[in-house]
């Protein structure tokens, strides 16, 4: 059995014990994106993904600078930003990493108290606390950066009653395909430089309170040719997942660097989205022209019995049909988990999607991570930087 399993049964509870309860998160409130083209992009995550429209601001609303288009499926919620002008900064932010995550807005009963907090923690500023209101109450909004130039915005919207957020309108579409059972966002992954891992752990215990509750090191995650290493973050109450990664050193380059290249510094790796039904969900998002990463060799779900143990009979679904969509297995002590991660979701070798649906497990699929990276690499190596 891998270290990992040991990792995961140091538990949950200790989280509750030592996390600090000076910032209080409820969930995550939305993700935002910095996008060349948000009207297309927003059709891509109806059309393919299953979102639903929600809200709208541009032009129409008021907003002379940039356009947002906000969908949601069941707790998810992505906000899809795109400048109007030469003179957005957001242009800068588009030039230098190409579409990518901006916010990971969390959802907060006093955004005042958490922009105090995590300030006076050492935190850099990105917005400082704000009233917004419109006719349906008022929002208090504020942020602070994380690693690289993404933002944690913290969200008060206990007396807020509209669609989404003061300045936006709701956003009624005669196209509406159906949701895909994308349920809410179990994990957001974030990719640092070298040398870097620790000292972001550092910072959400310091700064945010969290707690560093899995960690897996280069001779965990490792290949052939390549190697990473990663260190789970949570807050007290388990809602916010935050795995953080740094490049190991191997023979060949590792994926993590691969997207620092490309991401030119750190950012957002991948969200993973949890479903209950990752067989229907998955044969929707393929049939709906969602890519990939392509299947591990056969000897992978051969060994699935071996690898599930004592979960074996527990079992619901059919292996075959997990290897006719390619989808991964993995258990820990507490349960058995089912992932699959798309192909990135841009030109660029950076932001990509993991679907994950846990049947008690609590950990992320290390198991996986070989067969994964093996996956990755050869896609790499077809991009020329491997
Ligand atoms: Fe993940």
């Amino acid at each position: 059995m891998s270290k990992h399993i040991e990792s995961v049964n140091y538990g949950l509870e200790k989280i509750f014990k030592d996390a600090k309860d000076f910032l209080p998160l409820l969930g995550t409130d939305y993700v935002e994106f910095y996008v060349g083209n948000a009207k297309q992009a927003a059709h891509f995550y109806k059309t393919a993904f299953g979102f639903q429209s929600l809200a709208y601001s541009g032009l129409e609303t008021g907003d002379r600078e940039k356009a947002s288009y906000v969908l949601k499926q069941d707790k998810i919620k992505l906000v899809l930003t795109t400048p109007l002008t030469s003179t957005s900064k957001i242009n800068d932010h588009l030039a230098k990493h190409g579409d990518g995550v901006k916010v990971i807005a969390l959802w907060v009963d006093d955004a005042k108290k958490a922009y105090e907090e995590t300030t006076s923690r050492g935190a850099k500023s990105y917005l400082e606390p704000v009233v917004e209101q419109d006719e349906n109450g008022e929002v208090v909004k504020s942020g602070i950066y994380t690693y690289g130039e993404t933002v944690h915005m913290f969200v008060e919207r206990k007396n807020y009653k509209g669609t989404f957020l003061p300045g936006y309108q709701k956003w009624e579409s005669d196209y509406n395909p159906k949701p895909v059972g994308l349920k809410y966002i179990d994990h957001m992954v974030g990719n640092v430089g070298w040398g870097e891992m620790n000292q972001w752990v550092d910072w959400y215990e310091k700064v945010m309170g969290f707690v560093n509750f899995l960690s897996f090191d280069d001779k965990q995650i490792h290949t052939e040719y390549s190697a990473l290493m990663s260190k789970v973050m949570s807050n007290g109450n388990g809602r916010i997942k935050f795995p953080i990664n740094e490049p190991a050193k191997a023979a060949k380059r590792s994926q993590i660097e691969e997207y620092l290249d490309f991401y030119e510094g750190p950012g957002v790796q991948h969200l993973a989205v949890a479903t209950d039904d990752i067989i229907t969900t998955v044969a929707q998002l393929k049939a709906r022209g969602v890519e990939f990463l392509p299947p591990p060799p056969q000897d992978y779900y051969d060994n699935i019995p071996a690898r599930l143990g004592a979960h074996k009979d527990m079992m619901k679904e059919d292996i075959k049909e997990l290897q006719r969509l390619s989808i991964l297995v993995d258990a820990d002590e507490e349960g058995y988990l089912l992932q699959i991660f798309t192909k990135p979701i841009e030109d660029r070798p950076t932001l990509f999607f993991e679907i994950i649906q846990r049947m008690g497990a609590k950990g992320f699929g290390a198991g996986n991570f070989k067969a994964l990276f093996e996956s990755i690499e050869r896609e790499q190596s077809k991009r020329g930087t491997l």
